[in-house]
């Protein structure tokens, strides 16, 4: 079947993210008034919605979907949304979703503990599926990804980060996120075990992509666009691919300079970072890896017999790496 662009995989995918959206809504009210402000803060700035539809895609790629899918999709979107409250604290960001985030305009603790009331909710949404399967595999997930982010944390500012600490942090930040929600599409599908299998490698290896893709973004991204500010990474002292490339690939006397920029998370010296990562081909290599991975994933969707649900989860893999936003 032919892989369908962006606009084509929106709207096979449209009647599952209207009931999806429908339920987020539904499900993010609170008594607690400030709850909702900032909760509504950042779900009405949307996002791409790209993990439930990961999620509604996959059951359809089994065969399967309906409200149990809806509610799993939720459930991702609300984990994601948690970490993107939390992570904008961690980074002191101040855009996202082409909005001042949450923590620019209420302040930190209230980030914080709002993050905390959208990950609890999804868990009360998952107890209301009363599977200990789907349980488990939230649970497993959701501790990975905050070992992600605290092992992200130990190498802030750490010039020695090299290519596989870096690989080791994004599996656990973004791509167990991604697999758990394809897996957990196919599981509630009634997908064999060979078919879950296929759905969590290539949400895992669309993760790697996805997230290599956004840490190239944050170099060359327009900001607009992107609806987050450039050059975060680099300000928070957080080496990403393309630097780390960078790093290992100089001579040494910029290497040291490299080294020097990360450890003090000199955001001012961005054009000199800037220039060595193209004088090394840091964002060419970046994104010749994130292809490696959209590739890899293709590959355990060929696991799969073909349908349009496959062919949008095979656009996916390419969306992800071209995109722009
Ligand atoms: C941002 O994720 C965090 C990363 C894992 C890079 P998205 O780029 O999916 O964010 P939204 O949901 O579309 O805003
Ligand atoms: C993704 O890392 C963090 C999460 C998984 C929440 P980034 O720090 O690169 O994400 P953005 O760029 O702020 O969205
Ligand atoms: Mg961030
Ligand atoms: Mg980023």
């Amino acid at each position: 079947m032919k892989t369908p662009g962006l606009a084509a995989i929106q709207a096979l995918a449209a009647p599952d993210m209207a009931a999806v959206d429908a339920l987020i809504r539904r499900r993010l009210a609170s008594e607690v008034v400030l709850i909702n402000q900032v909760a509504e803060h950042i779900v009405s700035a949307g996002g791409k919605r790209l993990r439930p539809m990961l999620v509604a895609l996959a059951g359809r790629a089994c065969g399967g979907g309906g409200p149990e899918h809806h509610q799993l999709a939720a459930i991702v979107e609300f984990i994601h949304t948690s970490t993107l409250l939390h992570d904008d604290v961690v980074d002191e960001s101040d855009l996202r979703r082409g909005r001042r985030t949450a923590n620019a305009i209420w302040g930190n603790a209230a980030s914080v503990l709002v993050g905390d009331f959208l990950y609890s909710r999804s868990f009360q949404l998952m107890v209301e599926l009363d599977r200990m399967e789907v349980m488990r595999i939230l649970a497993d997930t959701t501790n990975r990804i905050a070992e992600g982010e605290v092992l992200q944390l130990l190498h802030v500012r750490n010039p020695d980060t090299d290519e596989a600490a870096y690989l080791d942090v994004i599996e656990r930040k973004t791509a167990v996120l991604f697999a758990a929600g394809t897996r957990l599409g196919a599981l509630a599908a009634g997908a064999d075990a060979a078919a879950q299998q296929a759905l969590y490698d290539y949400g895992l290896q669309l993760g790697y992509a996805f997230q290599i893709a956004d840490d190239v973004l944050d170099y060359t991204a327009d900001a607009d666009e992107l609806g987050k500010n450039l050059g975060d990474d680099l300000a928070e002292g957080k080496a990403t691919l393309p630097l780390i490339h960078a790093m290992a690939r100089s001579e040494a006397p910029v290497r040291e300079r490299l080294r020097g920029i990360v450890e003090n998370g000199d955001s001012d010296a961005m054009a000199e970072v800037l220039a060595a990562i193209e004088a090394t081909d840091g964002l060419g290599y970046s994104r010749g890896r994130a292809r490696e991975y959209a590739e890899a994933a293709e590959r355990a969707l060929g696991r799969l017999p073909d349908n349009a649900a496959v062919a949008a989860l095979r656009g996916l893999a390419r969306y992800a790496v071209e995109r722009r936003s």
